[in-house]
């Protein structure tokens, strides 16, 4: 056994000779967006752009909000605080009597731009 390690360990120590420097320089397919990213990873469990989940389909959600974007980005902040200021008559408060009352959770941790970029991404409707 020690000697099969031996082998081993020489082996990977090959991989730093020069001949493989360049092994990491290979183009790489284009990586998806940063907002299908940060979709994917915070929303997709609960959304979808073209189907209604646990919560509403995503694309064209601009145009509900009126391009409010300001009131979109503080909705996913923390949506809870959004319909309460804005009451059960303001298009959030129809949404969330619409879906049963289920909470969405708060993203508190997500900046404007992260949320303007999965929003752009999502509205679009293009998986
Ligand atoms: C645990 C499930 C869940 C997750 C995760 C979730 N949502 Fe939601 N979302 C909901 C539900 C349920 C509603 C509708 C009820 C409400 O308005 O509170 C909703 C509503 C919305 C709306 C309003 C849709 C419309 O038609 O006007 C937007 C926009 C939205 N979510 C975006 C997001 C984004 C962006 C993320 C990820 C950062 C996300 N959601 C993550 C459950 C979720």
């Amino acid at each position: 056994m020690p000697t099969l390690l031996m082998l081993l360990l020489t082996a990977c120590g090959d991989h730093k000779d020069s001949r493989f420097a360049d092994s990491n320089t290979k183009p790489q397919p284009a990586p998806d967006s940063w907002g299908k990213q940060q979709f994917v990873g915070n929303c997709l469990q609960c959304h979808a752009l073209n189907k209604d989940r646990t919560g509403p389909m995503l694309a064209g959600v601009w145009g509900r909000w009126n391009n409010d974007t300001a009131k979109v980005v503080a909705f996913i902040k923390n949506s809870q605080q959004v319909i309460a200021q804005d009451g059960p008559k303001s298009y959030s408060g129809q949404l969330f009597e619409k879906w049963y009352k289920t909470t969405m959770p708060a993203f508190g941790g997500l900046s404007d731009s992260d949320i303007k970029q999965i929003l752009n991404y999502a509205n679009a409707g293009v998986e």
